[in-house]
């Protein structure tokens, strides 16, 4: 029997058009845009505003784009899986609410919860679903409206995160190409170090867990810097190792935007040079499950069919992995 794959046929992507610069950070707490830069490349990021306005509405904006580059109707979408760690609501799913805004009424859906990781565990589980024969086309979203969870009086967490969110398309193909091999871990000791203590079933809302800001990121940042630098370059050499990937036959590093400094380390763990590193930190900061598609999304006309691309990320939780995908066409 012929090997089915999972193809990336499309992307899509948003990012909304308030831009949180690191000067106007200066004037939220104490900091400077000579510290955020130097110390984790980040010179701006997006914020999404206005009432009512949940990560639904990013997801919605970059699977719409999606659909018409691809010119794919939604009716013929059988599943839509949404990575995300700010769902509009604890219920319903966020993915459901975009299958309907965007008229994939014959799709089932659901969210997936791995924080800066999310992506990737989607995009694994959505491959499996294509190359198992279950289902046709799949889209996967990875998107955070980090604003939401943001405590702008902390100096060490908000100057780091911002919103947006991408998503791709995946179909079966019988090529060489498409999603090729992934390493997916997960550790639950980390859960000290990087959490929302707030708003669960554990600590659910009240006066007191909101006199005491419980409902925002709570972040070790030295702490989940030392587990990311060892973790996703391990993970990543490990990945290229046993798909006999090197430096020379590596298009490009597609890491998780966290902090330069981290994907510096990860890059040169596996001996990539800047110029294949995808990088946009700069522009949008972590946008948590958002990074690794809007990066696909902002490098899209650059990619070629047959280009291998080795994904990486970490998040909290801890989860950290590596995805080797082979690109399935020239961007027109
Ligand atoms: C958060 C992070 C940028 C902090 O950078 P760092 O180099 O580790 O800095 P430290 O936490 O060691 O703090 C160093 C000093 O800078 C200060 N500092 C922290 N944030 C600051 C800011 N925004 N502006 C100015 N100074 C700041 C600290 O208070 C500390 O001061 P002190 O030495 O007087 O105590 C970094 O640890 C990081 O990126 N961690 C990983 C976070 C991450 O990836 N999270 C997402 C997971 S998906």
């Amino acid at each position: 029997m012929t090997k089915l794959r999972a193809a990336i046929t499309g992307v899509g992507g948003y990012v909304p058009d308030y831009i949180l610069t690191n000067k106007e950070l200066e004037t939220m707490v104490e900091t400077s845009d000579e510290w955020i830069t130097t110390r984790t490349g980040i010179k701006e990021r997006r914020i999404l505003k206005g009432e009512n306005q949940g990560v639904s509405v990013m997801g919605i904006a970059a699977v719409k784009e999606m659909l018409e580059k691809t010119k794919t109707d939604p009716k013929e979408i059988d599943l839509v899986i949404f990575a995300t760690v700010t769902a509009d609501m604890t219920f319903p799913a966020t993915a459901n609410i975009v299958a309907t805004a965007v008229g994939a009424t014959n799709a089932f859906s659901f969210d997936m919860g791995a924080a800066c990781s999310g992506f990737i565990y989607a995009l694994s589980t959505g491959a499996s679903f294509i190359q198992a024969g279950t289902y046709k086309k799949v889209i996967v979203i990875g998107g955070d409206k980090m604003s939401a969870i943001l405590d702008y009086t902390d100096r060490t967490t908000c100057i780091i995160f911002g919103d947006g969110a991408g998503c791709v398309l995946l179909e079966p193909t019988t090529e060489d190409v498409g999603v090729m091999d992934a390493i997916l871990k997960s550790d639950g000791n980390g859960e000290s170090y990087l959490h929302m203590k707030g708003g669960g079933s554990r600590t659910p809302a009240s006066h007191e867990s909101v006199d005491k800001r419980l409902h925002y990121v709570y972040q070790e940042g030295s702490a989940v810097f030392k587990f990311a630098v060892t973790n996703m370059a391990d993970v990543s050499a490990q990945l290229a190792a046993r798909n006999n990937l090197n430096a020379d036959t590596i298009t490009w590093l597609v890491p998780h935007q966290a902090n330069k400094r981290i994907i510096d380390a990860t890059a040169s763990r596996v001996g990539i040079t800047d110029e294949k590193v995808m990088m946009n930190i700069e522009r949008y900061g972590n946008t948590t499950a958002g990074t690794i598609p809007l990066l696909l999304w902002d490098y899209e006309k650059q990619l070629k069919k047959g280009d291998n691309l080795l994904l990486a990320a970490f998040g909290g939780g801890f989860t950290w992995g590596a995805v080797y995908v082979k690109w399935a066409y020239d961007c027109k």
